[in-house]
């Protein structure tokens, strides 16, 4: 059995302050999550540390909202996938939207950051997701299947067997329109055969988490899909109850 997955991606917001206020608040409620929910925060990279520092007695697991492509070197401005696994960070999100679409970040570009966190022992969040227009083209499918089998053509299959994907569709996010519960197993079932039948055998522990406007009010009709193990919520993510909350519904 699968644990499900509740990834807080905290984005560009903030201050010190406030973010550690919230991993106070979050570390005294998460007595009440069940123990076999893993819940992860992704603060802001000048924030992670001292994130890190206020949380290292709980359950709370660091994620890191991005990674650089290369290495190590003269990359003015990065931070590389062995900094992050140094100071303690479990995950980190490849390929969110606003990256692809704000910094032009390619399925190749993505499948690099994946590679090189994979080879950091770090479990890569790959997010996956079509635009409204895709959608209405009837090209789902086919955008969330280029994302996902970039990276098998880069590193191969088995990294993303452990590793976790976010269906986020691109029109859901920030917007306050989750897709429906239906619209998001649809495609959740496609990419859980895919990497059935891509799998050679292995066992394919990959969580499937969905992502895009979910809340409280709809996030336990959400985990009541077969093929959604968990979430990547961001707006929410922000109100430490409102989190809580999210996380105490995928107990169910
Ligand atoms: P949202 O963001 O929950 O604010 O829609 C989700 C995400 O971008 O990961």
């Amino acid at each position: 059995m699968r644990n499900r997955l509740i990834v807080g991606n905290w984005k560009m917001h903030g201050s010190m302050a406030t973010a550690v206020d919230l991993i106070m608040e979050l570390e005294q409620g998460m007595e009440s999550v069940p123990e076999n929910i893993d819940v992860a925060v992704a603060p802001p990279f000048l924030h992670i540390d001292e994130v890190i520092r206020r949380s290292s007695n709980t359950r709370l697991l660091m994620a890191a909202q991005n990674v650089s492509a290369f290495e190590v070197g003269a990359v003015t401005g990065e931070v590389s996938s062995t900094m992050l696994a140094d100071i303690g960070i479990r995950f980190v999100i490849v390929g969110h939207s606003e990256r692809r679409s704000l910094f032009g970040e390619s399925n190749e570009t993505v499948a690099e950051k994946f590679a090189r966190a994979y080879f950091s022992d770090l479990t890569p969040i790959l997010c996956v997701g079509e635009t409204q227009e895709q959608r209405e083209a009837g090209f789902t499918e086919d955008v969330v299947l280029e994302q996902m089998y970039a990276i098998i053509d880069r590193i191969g299959i088995k990294p993303l067997l452990n590793a976790v994907v976010a269906y986020e569709p691109v029109w859901a996010i920030g917007t306050g329109a989750s897709a429906s519960p239906e619209q998001a197993q649809e495609v959740h079932a496609l990419l859980r055969s895919k990497l059935a039948s891509e799998s050679e055998g292995q066992t394919v522990a990959t969580r499937l988490i969905y992502g895009g406007s979910v809340k409280a009010s709809n996030s336990a009709a959400l985990f009541g899909q077969a093929d959604i193990d968990g979430a990547l919520v961001g707006g929410a993510s922000l109100d430490a109850k409102e989190f809580l909350t999210i996380c105490k519904h995928a107990g169910k």
